[in-house]
């Protein structure tokens, strides 16, 4: 446990609470999560199966019609076919990561984790007793993993590649060219690849999401982590899923078994409820990213000393702040001090220093006004 730190958003947070204790107004921007609330239509169903009894333990893979519904879902969106039997419901898609790198690598196993990235793949892989190996995802590609770049951390004890598209923070998107270049290379290097997609419905402008696993020859050494949390603004409900070759799934779900046993079980009916009506409430949570997107990524880039690229996905903007001269924990600490708190680049690991990342889940005005101090600060800088 000594290898695995606590998160570095802590910090940030923790400056905030002590700044907002001496009466400051802060508009934090630290926050991974939709700011909407669940869709009414989600919550009825729920609360329905609730008063309808489903109160008791599902089978250790989730509710058939939730499993079915999600089988359906990944042939119709994603072009993949995965029986409801090879489909975990978990509690989150963090679960679903858990059991992904528990059930793919023994002690000593290398697993590539592009960076800056999301903390908790370094950690699950810690978890598993495997070595986390970074390689840097670059600005000037997109923040999109080159295959010259993967190929140069390879060695005999690589066993797994983690690729998060739409990614987390930096809001890169791979298009279908790219990651037939990574299916290229996991073929030619026997590789398995975890997939975590749950940004896919957020891509912008000409982007579009692609899973790795629909590529040919992808399917049976590909793991599909997903979830309900950032489409469907249901990150406290925990719901997520996994989906994989049968060998895996039938590892994983004895983890699953053994540490939470199931999802909770009314859940599994507002995430069947998620899937099977109406996606209006992703597209319009999705136009209000969009809208709030081009606005802060404009006002960046208006600001001297400050580069940010377009993010085609995700609700993170990642700009660079390199030539303000000074460490993204430096960066973040002063622009607290001048009332707006954004994640370090380096909490995303060594890639991330000299970037800070900005969640554009709040509204469009205290966006706006988040901007005007970002800008000041800047000046008083
Ligand atoms: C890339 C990525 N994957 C997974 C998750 C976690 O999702 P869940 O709420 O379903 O556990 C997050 C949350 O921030 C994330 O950014």
């Amino acid at each position: 446990m000594d290898r695995i730190p606590f998160s570095g958003i802590r910090k940030v947070f923790e400056k905030v609470n002590e700044l907002e204790k001496e009466g400051k107004d802060i508009i934090n921007l630290c926050i991974g999560r939709p700011d909407f609330d669940t869709p009414q239509h989600i919550k009825d169903q729920t609360k329905e199966a609730l008063d309808n009894g489903l109160v008791h333990y599902t089978s250790n893979y989730g509710l058939e019609e939730l499993r079915n519904a999600l089988s359906k879902k990944l042939k119709k969106e994603n072009n993949l076919d995965f029986e409801p039997s090879q489909i975990i419901a978990t509690v989150g898609a963090n679960d679903a990561v858990f059991l992904a790198m528990m059930a793919t690598l023994n002690p000593g196993d290398e697993v590539i984790i592009p960076n800056p990235t999301w903390p908790h793949y370094e950690s699950c892989a810690e978890m598993a007793g495997a070595v986390p190996v970074e390689v840097p995802l670059k600005e000037k590609n997109g923040f999109v993993l080159a295959a010259e770049d993967l190929e140069k951390v390879i060695t005999g004890r690589t066993k797994l590649l983690v690729l998060n598209t739409p990614g987390n923070p930096t809001g890169g998107v791979y298009g279908e060219s790219e990651l037939a270049e990574m299916a290229r290379v996991a073929q030619k290097h026997d590789l398995m690849v975890l997939s975590d997609e749950i940004y896919e419905y957020l891509t912008y402008d000409t982007a579009k999401h692609v899973s790795i696993a629909a590529l040919p020859g992808m399917k049976e050494r590909s793991i599909i982590v997903n979830g309900f949390s950032k489409a469907y603004s249901m990150t406290g409900w925990r719901l997520g899923y996994v989906a994989a070759p049968s060998d895996l799934i039938s590892a994983m779900i004895r983890l699953h078994q053994y540490t939470v046993t199931c999802a909770t079980a009314f859940v599994q009916a507002g995430g069947v409820s998620a899937l099977t009506s109406s996606q209006e409430c992703v597209s319009s949570m999705k136009s209000e990213f969009d809208k709030r997107r081009k606005m802060v990524v404009s006002r960046l880039q208006s600001i001297e000393g400050i580069n940010c690229q377009n993010p085609r996905g995700a609700f993170y903007a990642f700009p660079n702040i390199k030539e303000l001269g000074i460490t993204s924990d430096e960066a973040a600490y002063h622009f607290i001090n001048h009332g707006v708190a954004m994640v370090p680049g380096s909490t995303f690991g060594t890639y991330g220093e000299g970037f800070l990342r900005i969640s554009y889940a709040s509204s469009y005005k205290i966006l706006e006004k988040a901007m005007n101090r970002i800008e000041d600060a800047v000046k008083a800088f």
